[in-house]
């Protein structure tokens, strides 16, 4: 093979790759968009991480809104998904945790100091302050969220 010939060849791959990956991130967020409302507004990375997020942590129940557990619960999670529970999140990549626990980050808040990490959204005070004078059942569980927020199976938790 002539070396200009060579050089056409492997442009040609670049620019098929980049036209099928280009494809595949446009299209997957485009259907992301027309397909969750959203509790945030997600751009860039978050957005990117927000995808995963759902695609990963909304399989089994619904998608738990970030705020409603501290950033170190989210850590936790991310970081054991041999130990979930009691059950097994298949998966997960380091990268794909990258971008979800940016996301994740992003959008909940640090406990205070000596404060104790929560491992149920029953036990976290950002969920009691996300509901002030809310009656709230008891127990509270992921099964009860649908009680009040009819459209949180779509992530949506403001309808
Ligand atoms: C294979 C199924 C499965 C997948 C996938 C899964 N979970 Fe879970 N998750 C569970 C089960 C089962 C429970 C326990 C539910 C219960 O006790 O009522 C749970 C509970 C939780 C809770 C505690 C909710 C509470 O009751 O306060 C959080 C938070 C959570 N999951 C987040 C995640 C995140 C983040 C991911 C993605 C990394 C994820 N889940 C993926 C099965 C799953
Ligand atoms: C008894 C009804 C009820 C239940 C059950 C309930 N919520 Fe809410 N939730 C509300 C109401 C009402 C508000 C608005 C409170 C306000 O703004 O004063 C709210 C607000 C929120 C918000 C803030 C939405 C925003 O404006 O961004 C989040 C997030 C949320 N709830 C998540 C949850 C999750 C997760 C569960 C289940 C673990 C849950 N809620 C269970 C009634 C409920």
């Amino acid at each position: 093979m002539s070396k200009k010939r060579l050089i056409t060849v492997i442009i040609g791959f670049i620019i098929s790759c980049s036209v099928i990956l280009g494809w595949g991130a446009s299209h997957n967020i485009y259907s992301m968009a027309q397909n969750t409302k959203s509790v945030d507004k997600a751009t860039g990375n978050f957005k990117i991480g927000k995808d995963l997020y759902l695609e990963n942590c909304a399989a089994c129940h619904i998608p738990i809104p970030p705020a409603v557990l501290p950033q170190e619960t989210w850590q936790t999670i991310l970081e054991n998904p041999g130990n979930h529970y009691g059950v097994k999140v298949e998966g997960l990549t380091g990268f794909t945790q990258r971008l979800m626990w940016l996301y994740l980050q992003g959008y909940s808040r640090q406990l205070l100091k000596d404060e104790v990490k929560p491992k149920f959204i029953a036990q976290s005070r950002y969920f009691f302050a996300l509901h002030p004078q809310v009656d709230l059942p008891s127990p509270i569980t992921i099964n009860t969220c649908i009680q009040c927020h009819s459209q949180a199976t779509k992530f949506d938790y403001r309808e």
